[in-house]
Protein backbone atom coordinates (compact mmCIF):
# COMPACT_ATOMS: atom_id res chain seq x y z
CA UNK A 1 0.00 0.00 0.00
CA UNK A 2 2.75 2.31 1.06
CA UNK A 3 4.41 1.54 -2.01
CA UNK A 4 1.58 2.78 -4.41
CA UNK A 5 1.66 5.83 -2.19
CA UNK A 6 5.16 6.45 -3.26
CA UNK A 7 3.83 6.27 -6.84
CA UNK A 8 1.40 9.21 -6.44
CA UNK A 9 3.70 11.18 -4.47
CA UNK A 10 5.85 10.61 -7.57
CA UNK A 11 2.92 11.34 -10.07
CA UNK A 12 2.39 14.83 -8.52
CA UNK A 13 3.97 18.11 -9.80
CA UNK A 14 6.26 19.67 -7.27
CA UNK A 15 7.65 21.71 -9.66
CA UNK A 16 5.15 23.83 -10.14
CA UNK A 17 6.94 25.46 -12.79
CA UNK A 18 4.13 27.74 -13.29
CA UNK A 19 2.18 28.01 -10.50
CA UNK A 20 0.41 31.10 -9.27
CA UNK A 21 1.90 31.59 -6.09
CA UNK A 22 0.64 34.98 -5.43
CA UNK A 23 -3.62 34.40 -5.16
CA UNK A 24 -5.83 35.57 -1.92
CA UNK A 25 -3.09 36.62 0.80
CA UNK A 26 -0.17 35.18 -0.46
CA UNK A 27 0.97 38.54 -1.58
CA UNK A 28 0.66 40.58 1.43
CA UNK A 29 4.03 40.25 2.33
CA UNK A 30 7.75 39.38 0.81
CA UNK A 31 9.07 37.25 3.58
CA UNK A 32 11.95 35.29 2.61
CA UNK A 33 11.74 31.90 1.57
CA UNK A 34 7.87 31.24 1.74
CA UNK A 35 6.85 28.24 0.94
CA UNK A 36 5.42 27.19 -2.60
CA UNK A 37 1.50 27.13 -1.91
CA UNK A 38 1.14 24.35 -4.15
CA UNK A 39 3.49 22.36 -2.37
CA UNK A 40 1.87 22.69 1.07
CA UNK A 41 -1.38 22.08 -0.46
CA UNK A 42 -0.41 18.63 -2.06
CA UNK A 43 0.90 17.80 0.90
CA UNK A 44 -2.08 18.55 3.09
CA UNK A 45 -4.50 16.82 0.66
CA UNK A 46 -2.23 13.62 0.23
CA UNK A 47 -1.56 13.58 4.00
CA UNK A 48 -4.66 14.52 5.83
CA UNK A 49 -8.84 14.52 5.49
CA UNK A 50 -11.12 18.05 5.98
CA UNK A 51 -11.55 18.24 9.62
CA UNK A 52 -8.02 17.26 10.71
CA UNK A 53 -5.53 19.34 12.00
CA UNK A 54 -2.07 19.94 10.76
CA UNK A 55 0.99 21.28 13.16
CA UNK A 56 3.53 23.63 11.14
CA UNK A 57 5.95 24.41 13.91
CA UNK A 58 8.28 26.82 11.21
CA UNK A 59 5.17 28.55 10.08
CA UNK A 60 6.82 31.68 8.47
CA UNK A 61 4.20 33.73 6.54
CA UNK A 62 1.55 31.19 7.24
CA UNK A 63 1.47 29.54 3.57
CA UNK A 64 0.77 26.36 5.25
CA UNK A 65 -1.86 27.80 7.66
CA UNK A 66 -4.21 29.14 4.50
CA UNK A 67 -4.11 26.28 2.37
CA UNK A 68 -5.25 24.11 5.52
CA UNK A 69 -8.25 26.50 5.63
CA UNK A 70 -8.89 26.49 1.96
CA UNK A 71 -8.55 22.65 2.37
CA UNK A 72 -10.95 22.70 4.92
CA UNK A 73 -8.09 21.72 8.00
CA UNK A 74 -7.54 22.93 10.98
CA UNK A 75 -4.27 24.09 11.64
CA UNK A 76 -1.73 25.61 14.06
CA UNK A 77 1.11 27.59 13.11
CA UNK A 78 3.93 28.25 15.40
CA UNK A 79 7.02 30.58 14.53
CA UNK A 80 9.53 32.64 17.04
CA UNK A 81 9.79 35.30 14.38
CA UNK A 82 6.96 37.75 16.02
CA UNK A 83 7.09 39.51 12.55
CA UNK A 84 6.13 35.75 10.92
CA UNK A 85 3.21 35.67 13.54
CA UNK A 86 2.16 39.00 12.83
CA UNK A 87 2.13 37.94 8.90
CA UNK A 88 0.43 34.60 9.29
CA UNK A 89 -2.91 35.77 11.21
CA UNK A 90 -3.39 38.59 8.95
CA UNK A 91 -3.08 36.05 6.24
CA UNK A 92 -5.51 33.61 7.53
CA UNK A 93 -7.98 35.77 9.23
CA UNK A 94 -11.07 37.24 6.98
CA UNK A 95 -12.34 40.58 8.04
CA UNK A 96 -15.54 41.42 6.23
CA UNK A 97 -15.12 43.65 2.97
CA UNK A 98 -17.35 46.82 4.23
CA UNK A 99 -15.35 47.03 7.78
CA UNK A 100 -12.16 46.94 5.84
CA UNK A 101 -13.53 49.72 3.52
CA UNK A 102 -14.29 51.85 6.59
CA UNK A 103 -10.78 51.16 8.08
CA UNK A 104 -9.04 52.04 4.53
CA UNK A 105 -10.81 55.32 4.33
CA UNK A 106 -9.90 56.23 8.08
CA UNK A 107 -6.63 56.00 7.19
CA UNK A 108 -6.44 57.76 4.32
CA UNK A 109 -8.56 60.48 5.33
CA UNK A 110 -5.90 60.68 8.41
CA UNK A 111 -2.53 60.53 5.85
CA UNK A 112 -3.69 61.89 2.93
CA UNK A 113 -3.77 65.59 2.99
CA UNK A 114 -6.68 67.36 1.76
CA UNK A 115 -8.84 64.12 2.20
CA UNK A 116 -8.31 63.98 5.87
CA UNK A 117 -11.02 65.12 8.94
CA UNK A 118 -8.79 64.24 11.51
CA UNK A 119 -5.10 65.85 11.99
CA UNK A 120 -3.86 67.81 9.75
CA UNK A 121 -0.54 66.46 8.02
CA UNK A 122 1.32 69.73 9.61
CA UNK A 123 -0.37 68.74 13.06
CA UNK A 124 1.02 64.97 12.08
CA UNK A 125 4.42 65.98 11.20
CA UNK A 126 4.47 68.15 14.62
CA UNK A 127 3.73 65.34 16.85
CA UNK A 128 6.20 63.27 15.07
CA UNK A 129 8.71 65.45 15.48
CA UNK A 130 8.47 65.11 18.86
CA UNK A 131 9.04 61.46 19.53
CA UNK A 132 12.07 60.31 20.49
CA UNK A 133 12.81 58.17 17.20
CA UNK A 134 13.48 61.51 15.21
CA UNK A 135 16.92 62.29 16.79
CA UNK A 136 17.35 58.38 17.27
CA UNK A 137 20.94 57.81 15.57
CA UNK A 138 19.30 53.98 14.38
CA UNK A 139 16.37 55.48 12.97
CA UNK A 140 18.28 58.06 11.22
CA UNK A 141 20.84 55.83 10.02
CA UNK A 142 18.02 54.06 7.89
CA UNK A 143 15.26 56.86 7.17
CA UNK A 144 16.08 60.12 5.26
CA UNK A 145 14.71 62.83 7.37
CA UNK A 146 11.73 63.66 6.00
CA UNK A 147 10.94 59.74 5.17
CA UNK A 148 11.41 59.08 9.16
CA UNK A 149 8.93 62.05 9.87
CA UNK A 150 6.05 60.54 7.55
CA UNK A 151 6.87 56.74 9.03
CA UNK A 152 6.55 57.85 12.25
CA UNK A 153 3.31 60.14 11.93
CA UNK A 154 1.74 56.73 9.77
CA UNK A 155 3.04 54.58 12.83
CA UNK A 156 1.34 56.84 15.30
CA UNK A 157 -2.19 56.18 13.67
CA UNK A 158 -1.23 52.64 13.32
CA UNK A 159 -1.25 52.33 17.08
CA UNK A 160 -4.05 54.81 17.76
CA UNK A 161 -6.22 52.29 15.61
CA UNK A 162 -8.83 50.29 17.90
CA UNK A 163 -9.68 47.82 16.14
CA UNK A 164 -7.33 44.71 16.04
CA UNK A 165 -7.53 42.91 13.22
CA UNK A 166 -7.47 46.29 10.76
CA UNK A 167 -4.04 47.08 13.27
CA UNK A 168 -2.46 44.06 12.51
CA UNK A 169 -3.60 44.77 8.72
CA UNK A 170 -1.97 48.34 8.53
CA UNK A 171 1.11 46.98 10.48
CA UNK A 172 1.61 44.28 7.69
CA UNK A 173 1.23 47.15 5.03
CA UNK A 174 3.43 49.37 7.05
CA UNK A 175 6.54 46.54 7.27
CA UNK A 176 6.41 45.72 3.44
CA UNK A 177 6.69 49.37 2.35
CA UNK A 178 9.91 50.02 5.25
CA UNK A 179 12.53 48.48 3.04
CA UNK A 180 11.68 50.32 -0.06
CA UNK A 181 11.28 53.61 1.83
CA UNK A 182 14.90 53.04 3.32
CA UNK A 183 18.31 53.99 2.64
CA UNK A 184 19.28 50.36 2.10
CA UNK A 185 20.58 48.40 -0.86
CA UNK A 186 17.23 47.62 -2.98
CA UNK A 187 18.68 44.50 -4.69
CA UNK A 188 20.50 42.25 -1.63
CA UNK A 189 17.46 40.98 0.87
CA UNK A 190 20.48 42.04 3.79
CA UNK A 191 19.84 44.89 5.00
CA UNK A 192 22.90 47.10 4.12
CA UNK A 193 23.48 50.98 3.48
CA UNK A 194 23.23 52.22 -0.25
CA UNK A 195 25.47 55.19 -0.48
CA UNK A 196 24.36 55.63 -3.90
CA UNK A 197 20.59 55.19 -3.00
CA UNK A 198 18.77 57.66 -5.18
CA UNK A 199 15.71 59.24 -3.44
CA UNK A 200 13.85 57.06 -1.32
CA UNK A 201 9.89 57.71 -2.02
CA UNK A 202 7.99 59.54 0.64
CA UNK A 203 5.90 56.35 2.79
CA UNK A 204 2.15 57.89 3.05
CA UNK A 205 1.29 57.17 -0.31
CA UNK A 206 2.95 54.01 -0.72
CA UNK A 207 1.65 52.61 2.58
CA UNK A 208 -1.59 53.53 1.34
CA UNK A 209 -1.15 51.69 -1.61
CA UNK A 210 -0.04 48.67 -0.13
CA UNK A 211 -2.60 48.99 3.09
CA UNK A 212 -5.49 48.88 -0.34
CA UNK A 213 -3.69 45.69 -1.72
CA UNK A 214 -3.77 43.87 1.15
CA UNK A 215 -7.28 44.81 2.54
CA UNK A 216 -8.51 43.88 -1.00
CA UNK A 217 -6.50 40.46 -0.66
CA UNK A 218 -8.26 39.84 3.04
CA UNK A 219 -11.41 41.16 1.48
CA UNK A 220 -11.10 38.27 -0.28
CA UNK A 221 -10.97 35.26 2.45
CA UNK A 222 -14.24 36.50 3.55
CA UNK A 223 -15.83 34.44 0.53
CA UNK A 224 -13.20 31.61 0.11
CA UNK A 225 -12.89 30.97 3.29
CA UNK A 226 -16.30 30.98 4.49
CA UNK A 227 -17.53 28.14 6.90
CA UNK A 228 -13.59 27.18 6.62
CA UNK A 229 -11.91 26.76 9.95
CA UNK A 230 -9.34 29.39 10.76
CA UNK A 231 -5.39 28.67 12.14
CA UNK A 232 -4.33 29.08 14.94
CA UNK A 233 -0.97 31.27 15.13
CA UNK A 234 1.14 30.95 18.28
CA UNK A 235 4.65 33.28 18.89
CA UNK A 236 6.63 30.20 20.41
CA UNK A 237 9.26 27.50 19.79
CA UNK A 238 9.21 25.00 17.70
CA UNK A 239 11.17 22.92 20.37
CA UNK A 240 8.37 23.20 22.68
CA UNK A 241 5.06 22.98 21.66
CA UNK A 242 1.80 23.20 23.51
CA UNK A 243 0.00 20.36 22.65
CA UNK A 244 -1.02 17.46 23.85
CA UNK A 245 0.20 13.62 23.32
CA UNK A 246 -1.03 12.50 19.88
CA UNK A 247 -3.42 14.93 19.01
CA UNK A 248 -2.06 16.24 15.08
CA UNK A 249 -3.07 14.80 12.60
CA UNK A 250 0.03 16.02 9.97
CA UNK A 251 3.14 17.71 10.88
CA UNK A 252 3.38 19.99 7.33
CA UNK A 253 6.60 21.98 7.36
CA UNK A 254 9.59 24.32 5.86
CA UNK A 255 12.49 24.29 8.17
CA UNK A 256 14.68 27.31 8.39
CA UNK A 257 17.97 27.10 5.97
CA UNK A 258 20.69 27.56 8.81
CA UNK A 259 22.51 30.81 8.07
CA UNK A 260 21.44 30.73 4.45
CA UNK A 261 18.96 33.14 5.26
CA UNK A 262 18.88 34.91 8.44
CA UNK A 263 15.30 35.86 9.39
CA UNK A 264 16.36 38.28 12.13
CA UNK A 265 18.64 40.24 9.87
CA UNK A 266 16.65 40.46 6.64
CA UNK A 267 13.89 41.56 9.12
CA UNK A 268 15.82 44.26 10.96
CA UNK A 269 13.44 47.53 9.84
CA UNK A 270 10.53 45.76 10.61
CA UNK A 271 11.13 43.79 13.99
CA UNK A 272 12.70 47.51 15.17
CA UNK A 273 9.78 49.39 14.23
CA UNK A 274 7.55 46.86 15.52
CA UNK A 275 9.57 47.12 18.79
CA UNK A 276 11.69 43.51 18.52
CA UNK A 277 15.02 43.04 19.22
CA UNK A 278 16.46 41.36 16.19
CA UNK A 279 20.08 40.31 18.35
CA UNK A 280 17.71 38.43 20.67
CA UNK A 281 15.63 36.90 18.35
CA UNK A 282 18.90 36.25 15.82
CA UNK A 283 20.37 34.33 19.26
CA UNK A 284 17.49 32.16 19.84
CA UNK A 285 16.31 31.09 16.35
CA UNK A 286 17.37 27.95 14.90
CA UNK A 287 20.06 28.46 12.86
CA UNK A 288 20.39 31.99 13.92
CA UNK A 289 24.03 33.95 15.02
CA UNK A 290 25.22 32.55 11.37
CA UNK A 291 28.53 33.05 11.83
CA UNK A 292 29.11 31.25 15.16
CA UNK A 293 31.74 28.12 14.68
CA UNK A 294 28.70 26.34 16.07
CA UNK A 295 26.06 27.37 13.90
CA UNK A 296 25.70 24.12 12.38
CA UNK A 297 24.92 21.84 15.94
CA UNK A 298 23.04 24.12 17.24
CA UNK A 299 20.83 23.94 14.54
CA UNK A 300 20.86 20.78 14.46
CA UNK A 301 19.70 20.35 18.06
CA UNK A 302 16.78 22.79 17.11
CA UNK A 303 15.70 20.19 14.23
CA UNK A 304 15.94 17.67 16.32
CA UNK A 305 14.04 19.37 19.31
CA UNK A 306 11.11 20.19 16.64
CA UNK A 307 11.85 16.54 15.39
CA UNK A 308 10.96 15.24 18.74
CA UNK A 309 8.31 17.58 19.81
CA UNK A 310 6.67 16.31 16.51
CA UNK A 311 6.84 12.53 17.09
CA UNK A 312 4.76 13.73 20.59
CA UNK A 313 2.28 15.51 19.11
CA UNK A 314 1.41 13.37 16.15
CA UNK A 315 -0.92 10.62 16.27
CA UNK A 316 0.36 7.08 15.69
CA UNK A 317 0.48 6.42 11.90
CA UNK A 318 0.57 10.05 11.14
CA UNK A 319 3.04 11.89 8.69
CA UNK A 320 5.55 14.58 9.37
CA UNK A 321 6.40 15.89 5.64
CA UNK A 322 9.48 18.55 5.44
CA UNK A 323 10.93 20.17 2.39
CA UNK A 324 14.52 20.77 2.63
CA UNK A 325 17.20 22.56 0.43
CA UNK A 326 21.30 22.31 1.15
CA UNK A 327 22.55 25.30 2.60
CA UNK A 328 25.66 27.00 2.26
CA UNK A 329 27.40 27.63 5.81
CA UNK A 330 30.89 29.28 5.92
CA UNK A 331 31.63 27.91 2.65
CA UNK A 332 30.28 24.47 3.49
CA UNK A 333 27.45 22.88 1.93
CA UNK A 334 24.77 21.41 4.42
CA UNK A 335 23.49 18.34 3.58
CA UNK A 336 20.13 18.84 5.46
CA UNK A 337 18.45 15.96 3.98
CA UNK A 338 21.03 13.24 5.38
CA UNK A 339 20.98 15.36 8.97
CA UNK A 340 17.26 15.55 8.99
CA UNK A 341 17.11 11.51 8.45
CA UNK A 342 19.52 10.66 10.91
CA UNK A 343 17.55 12.55 13.66
CA UNK A 344 14.16 11.54 12.95
CA UNK A 345 14.98 8.23 12.67
CA UNK A 346 17.46 7.68 15.78
CA UNK A 347 13.70 9.55 17.46
CA UNK A 348 11.61 6.45 16.26
CA UNK A 349 10.19 8.28 12.81
CA UNK A 350 9.91 5.84 9.44
CA UNK A 351 11.48 7.20 6.15
CA UNK A 352 7.82 6.68 4.40
CA UNK A 353 8.61 8.00 1.19
CA UNK A 354 10.77 10.86 -0.33
CA UNK A 355 11.24 12.79 -3.41
CA UNK A 356 13.24 16.03 -5.09
CA UNK A 357 12.80 18.97 -6.99
CA UNK A 358 15.14 21.21 -8.84
CA UNK A 359 13.27 24.10 -7.74
CA UNK A 360 13.80 25.56 -11.06
CA UNK A 361 11.42 28.40 -10.44
CA UNK A 362 12.30 30.19 -7.88
CA UNK A 363 14.24 33.85 -8.03
CA UNK A 364 17.08 33.72 -6.73
CA UNK A 365 17.62 30.44 -6.20
CA UNK A 366 20.93 29.87 -4.02
CA UNK A 367 19.18 26.30 -2.89
CA UNK A 368 18.72 24.50 -6.02
CA UNK A 369 17.25 21.33 -5.41
CA UNK A 370 15.23 20.93 -2.23
CA UNK A 371 14.21 17.47 -0.70
CA UNK A 372 10.50 16.20 -0.19
CA UNK A 373 10.75 13.82 2.92
CA UNK A 374 7.78 11.48 3.89
CA UNK A 375 8.73 10.45 7.97
CA UNK A 376 5.80 8.61 9.45
CA UNK A 377 4.79 7.97 13.27
CA UNK A 378 5.20 4.25 13.82
CA UNK A 379 5.85 3.43 10.93
CA UNK A 380 5.22 -0.13 12.06
CA UNK A 381 1.27 0.63 12.79
CA UNK A 382 -1.27 -0.38 10.31
CA UNK A 383 -3.07 2.56 8.69
CA UNK A 384 -0.57 2.87 6.19
CA UNK A 385 -2.70 4.61 3.70
CA UNK A 386 -1.73 8.11 2.00
CA UNK A 387 -5.11 9.42 0.39
CA UNK A 388 -5.39 12.78 -1.70
CA UNK A 389 -8.48 14.01 -0.80
C1 LIG B 1 11.79 28.48 5.77
S1 LIG B 1 10.94 29.51 6.88
C2 LIG B 1 9.28 28.99 6.74
C3 LIG B 1 8.60 29.72 5.63
C4 LIG B 1 7.14 29.36 5.52
N1 LIG B 1 6.95 28.01 5.04
C5 LIG B 1 6.43 30.35 4.60
O1 LIG B 1 5.82 29.94 3.62
O2 LIG B 1 6.51 31.56 4.86
C6 LIG B 1 11.43 28.94 8.46
C7 LIG B 1 10.83 29.69 9.65
O3 LIG B 1 11.31 29.09 10.84
C8 LIG B 1 11.29 30.09 11.85
N2 LIG B 1 12.07 29.58 13.00
C9 LIG B 1 13.41 29.46 13.12
N3 LIG B 1 13.73 28.88 14.28
C10 LIG B 1 12.56 28.63 14.92
C11 LIG B 1 12.23 27.99 16.15
N4 LIG B 1 13.17 27.52 16.97
N5 LIG B 1 10.93 27.87 16.49
C12 LIG B 1 9.95 28.34 15.67
N6 LIG B 1 10.22 28.96 14.49
C13 LIG B 1 11.50 29.09 14.11
C14 LIG B 1 11.82 31.32 11.15
O4 LIG B 1 11.44 32.49 11.83
C15 LIG B 1 11.16 31.16 9.77
O5 LIG B 1 9.97 31.91 9.72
Amino acid sequence: MLQGAVGRIEDLDWECVDADTQYLTHSIHRYSSKFIPQIGRQAIQLLTQPGDLVLDPYCGSGTVLLECSLSQRRSIGIDLNPVAVLISKVKTTPVGRARLQDFVQRMEARLIPGTGCGHSIEEMMGMASRDPRCSDSWYRKWFRDDVLLELIAIDREIAAERDAECRDIARVAFSDILRRCSNAHQGYPNVMLDKNRGMAPLPAPEFTRRLREISRSVGELDSALAGAPISDVIWGRAESIALADCSVDAVITHPPYIGSVPYAEYGLLSLVWLGHDPKRLDEELTGGKRHSADVVERFEAGLRGMLRESLRVLKPGAFLFMVLGDPTVRGDRVDLRRMATRNASSLGFGLAAEHHRQGINRRANLMGRESLLFFRKDPASRQVSLHHA
